[in-house]
């Protein structure tokens, strides 16, 4: 028997905005934005998960205003007239459908393929020009370099605020840009942004602080972060619990609202000795709000997807029991909502037959 769903359809405040239940869309590059800018087909997608009672759309990830933020020409870019007039009509469409969105800004760093890319000519950008440990492909960022990254970080939050999103989510996750600061796999340099865990958390510091004083302190802003990386999925940012308040501090402290705390299966302890998941964790050691993901009503999960292999629908009572615990705030849903934009409707209704499997045939249409 199924436990009770309305757990998730509590309404949840975090700096101002007031989103109608716990359900967040996780963000899911597209690739379907040609020369970055975002059409009528990018906000279609989205008004279909809004009208059916996704608490909160996180967008694609879409790249700030750097030469070497994407290698991908058709994902969508979060900078230039065009392409913010391309975001502009996505929000008016998700909120004309009665919901909620905040763009995920992003940059790839190192795992662009310089010599595929867009500006294929530049080498890309890291903190110590590492993929991953000991495959050097270019120099390190300079500081320059550094400092007009940070920026134009800002720069994509204050036009958030300005076209109307609701916040915004930096992807500071899954072995991207700001997690190769994070990682010390990738972040080898001896300056004030590498060093200790506190000293690779500087970057990202510093782009908390640019974005507040670009987009306002009342502007919500959630972080996520991973322990895994695409680089290598065992990889973790802290052992205990203690290196992941000392990680987690200086981030928080800077002006993070929610950390969106991401795993690829919701249900695994992140220390021995506790049940509580990343996101559990990450709420008791800084006290702010969290979000959780990974396979949520789903029985395999992500990167299997993306491997081929399908997952059989599941029930949520799992969820539901830590979500009635306040182990997290909100759970994010990926690929159980590109399957179905009726996901959370259905979850509301109680109608669990009808929810979907997932076939790794979504992954071409992404619709
Ligand atoms: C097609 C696809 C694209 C994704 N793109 C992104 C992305 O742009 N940014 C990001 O942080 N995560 C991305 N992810 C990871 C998801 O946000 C999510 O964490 C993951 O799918 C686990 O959730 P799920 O098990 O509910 O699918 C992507 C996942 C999928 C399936």
């Amino acid at each position: 028997m199924s436990r009770s769903v309305e757990t998730l359809f509590r309404p949840f405040t975090f700096n101002g905005l007031t989103l109608p239940n716990r359900i967040v869309m996780a963000p899911m590059t597209r690739s379907q934005s040609p020369n970055g800018i975002p059409g009528p087909n990018v906000a279609e997608y989205y008004r279909r998960r809004a009208e059916n009672e996704c608490g909160l759309i996180i967008t694609e990830g879409t790249t700030i205003n750097t030469p070497v933020a994407t290698g991908d020409a058709n994902v969508p870019q979060f900078w230039g007239e065009e392409s913010l007039k391309g975001w502009k009509h996505v929000v008016d469409t998700v909120h004309a459908a009665g919901g909620k969105i905040m763009p995920q800004i992003w940059h790839v760093g190192m795992t662009r393929v310089a010599g595929k890319a867009t500006n294929h000519d530049l080498p890309s950008h890291g903190p110590s020009g590492l993929v991953k440990p000991g495959s050097k492909k270019s120099e390190p960022m300079t500081t320059k370099e550094i400092k007009d990254t940070i920026k134009a970080f800002g720069e994509a939050a204050r036009d958030a605020r300005e076209i109307g999103m609701d916040g915004v989510e930096l992807h500071g996750a899954h072995g991207y840009l700001i997690d190769q600061f994070f990682w010390a796999g990738t972040n080898e340099r001896t300056d004030e942004y590498g060093g200790d865990m506190v000293g690779r958390t500087r970057f990202a510091v510093e782009v908390i602080e640019e974005v507040r004083k670009q987009a306002g302190d009342d502007f919500p802003l959630i972080l996520r972060f991973s322990q895994w990386k695409q680089q290598d999925y065992t990889a973790k940012l802290a052992n205990t619990p203690e290196e992941l308040g000392a990680f987690l501090k200086p981030l928080s402290d800077a002006g993070v609202d929610m950390f969106h705390c991401s795993q690829r299966r919701f249900w695994e302890p992140e220390f021995e000795g506790s049940d509580l998941n990343l996101a559990g964790w990450t709420k008791k050691l800084t006290g702010k709000p969290t979000t959780t993901v990974g396979s949520v009503s789903l029985s395999g999960e992500f990167i299997g997807s993306f491997m081929g292999e399908a997952s059989e629908a599941t029930g949520i009572d799992n969820l539901l029991v830590r979500m009635e615990a306040d182990e997290f705030d909100m759970v994010a849903v990926g690929r159980a909502l590109l399957v179905d934009p009726a996901w959370s409707r259905k979850v509301h209704e109680g109608n669990f037959s009808e929810l979907m499997p997932f076939k790794p045939e979504a992954l071409a249409t992404l619709s």
